[in-house]
């Protein structure tokens, strides 16, 4: 097992660093040479088939959901379709409104999770096309869907899933475009800009990586804290969401994601001294909205470590920390932005001298119900 984890004192900090590779991986054969197109000859739909899809619903658990609801902010703003995400086990007893105009996107690392295979199932019953996206090639979910998109992340032992969900974020961006090419609802030149900034993120991602010492700091101060609250609006909300399930998984701090335009209708009344605060604010078009929020957070005197892009220096005002990523096209910023959290988790986790890779309770595979 040691020697399975090439050097890294455990799976879970492999996985992350494995990241630059596997962006890369998933990215390959998929765009155009010119970089103006995407290739997905995995999707055997016609040209008819996807001009007549109405609606399209991501369905998936945990991690695979998170990943999904990045899906729906991405989809609608690109495809211009209705996009739900829904929990692969509420989905399937709600008696689901699916028909043949309907698009099925489900998300799964291993393909074998019991709740996701099924709404699969129930899915193809009521007519729908479905699309897998999937690390495990042969899985029940490749086997059962109309098409896959396979995520090439490679084998992800860690139950924390790291590798898996930005593999799946690059998955879901290539399918986003290239409906977004085939029913051109997005003009070429903006296709093409986002191409050139997915090809260079795992560039990107690897000087996150290489700037881990922030993040070291704050972990070795904040390690003994229960609750823990993390902020984000619009794409940096979905972020939020996963950032916190990595932390309760694997360091067993209680940790909330709030939608920051929210904070005033509940949470802020558990703000309290020094609690730390993961604000994200990656997000141009929202980012003086998440500044207002920040300053509510510290008019309480929270302990607040912001995600910015680079350039965004007026966070520092507001802010007790702040970590930079590199500027990328901001819909794409949720690939960047979740390695600093996955690396917190990470490392309040080995402070608290939890068992990271093996978190008690967890399954990596969920395959009962
Ligand atoms: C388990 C794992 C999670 C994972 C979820 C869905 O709960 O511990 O890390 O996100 O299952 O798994 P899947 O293989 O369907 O993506």
């Amino acid at each position: 097992e040691e020697a399975e984890k090439g050097g890294y004192d455990h799976f879970m900090l492999k996985e992350i660093y494995e990241q630059p590779r596997a962006l890369r991986d998933t990215l390959k054969g998929r765009i155009s040479h010119t970089r103006d197109k995407v290739v997905l000859d995995e999707i055997k739909m016609t040209a008819k088939e996807i001009k007549n899809i109405k609606r399209i619903v991501i369905t998936a658990c945990g991690t695979a959901y998170h990943a999904g609801l990045v899906g729906k902010y991405v989809i609608e703003q690109m495809v211009r379709i209705p996009v739900e995400v829904d929990i692969a086990s509420e989905f399937r007893y709600r008696d689901p409104l699916i028909d043949k105009e309907t698009l099925v996107v489900v998300v799964s690392q291993s393909g074998e999770t019991a709740d996701t295979l099924a709404a699969l199932r129930e899915a193809r019953r009521r007519g729908a096309r479905v699309v897998a996206i999937t690390n495990v090639i042969a899985s029940s979910v490749a086997r059962e869907a109309d098409d896959i998109i396979y995520t090439w992340a490679g084998p992800e032992i860690s139950v924390a899933s790291t590798k898996a969900y930005t593999t799946q974020l690059v998955a879901i961006y290539l399918l986003a475009l290239f409906l977004a090419q085939e029913r051109k609802t997005m003009a070429a030149g903006n296709i093409k800009e986002i191409l050139d900034e997915l090809k260079a993120l795992y560039s990107k991602v690897q000087e996150v990586l290489d700037n881990d010492q922030p993040i070291k700091e704050f972990a070795e101060k904040y390690c003994r804290h229960e609750d823990a609250f993390f902020l984000g609006r619009g794409l940096d909300y979905a972020v939020a969401l996963e950032g916190s399930l990595k932390l309760k998984e694997i360091s067993y701090i209680h940790a909330e994601a709030y939608a920051a335009g929210e904070l005033k209708h509940g949470t802020l009344a558990l703000i309290v001294e020094n609690i730390p605060v993961i604000a994200l604010a990656t997000q141009q078009s929202l980012f003086e909205k998440m500044v207002s929020n920040i300053k509510e957070v510290k008019a309480r005197d929270a302990s607040v470590i912001a995600v910015a892009m680079q350039g965004h220096t007026e966070v520092e005002k507001v802010a007790d920390q702040v970590i930079y990523i590199p500027k990328t096209h901001p819909v794409l910023a949720p690939i960047i932005t979740v390695i600093p959290l996955q690396l917190l988790a990470y490392y309040m986790a080995v402070n608290r001298g939890c068992d990271v890779d093996k978190p008690r309770n967890l399954a990596k595979s969920v395959t009962v119900e």
